[in-house]
């Protein structure tokens, strides 16, 4: 049991550093999210269909969340299919970018 435990934790070491070698650049974001910005309400814009989406707000959200949940719909780990489909058409450097961006909204509108 501790051998697997020891080998589980040399396993998330590993997946971190590659993640950190990508930088995101929020200012690289804005052709990026275009697509997002119907269903996602951001802060100045209205989510088109509020009513019909359950979509979870994400801007505001730290960085590190939106990366490791776009990810997790790129590898299939969470299900819904039109963020599958959104998420694997995403590089890894499409989504640190878009992380960024909408980790800063709030700082944004909080001014
Ligand atoms: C077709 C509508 C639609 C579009 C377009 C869309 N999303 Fe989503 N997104 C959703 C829905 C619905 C969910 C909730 C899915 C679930 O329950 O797993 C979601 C969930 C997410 C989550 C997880 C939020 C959380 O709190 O767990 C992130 C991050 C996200 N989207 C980012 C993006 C980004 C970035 C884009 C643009 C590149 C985008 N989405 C485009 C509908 C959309």
């Amino acid at each position: 049991m501790k051998k697997l435990l020891a080998v589980l934790a040399l396993a998330a070491c590993a997946g971190s550093a590659s993640a950190a070698d990508v930088v995101g650049n929020p200012k690289a974001a804005p052709n990026k999210i275009e697509m997002c910005i119907g269903c996602h309400g951001i802060p100045g814009y209205k989510a088109s269909f509020p009513e019909v989406y359950q979509v979870p707000m994400i801007g505001g959200q730290s960085a590190k969340y939106i990366e490791s949940a776009l990810h997790a719909y790129k590898k299939g780990d969470r299900k819904h299919p039109s963020m599958r489909g959104i998420a694997a058409s995403l590089s890894d450097q499409d989504i640190a970018d878009v992380a960024a961006y909408y980790s800063q909204q709030n700082a944004q509108t909080r001014k």
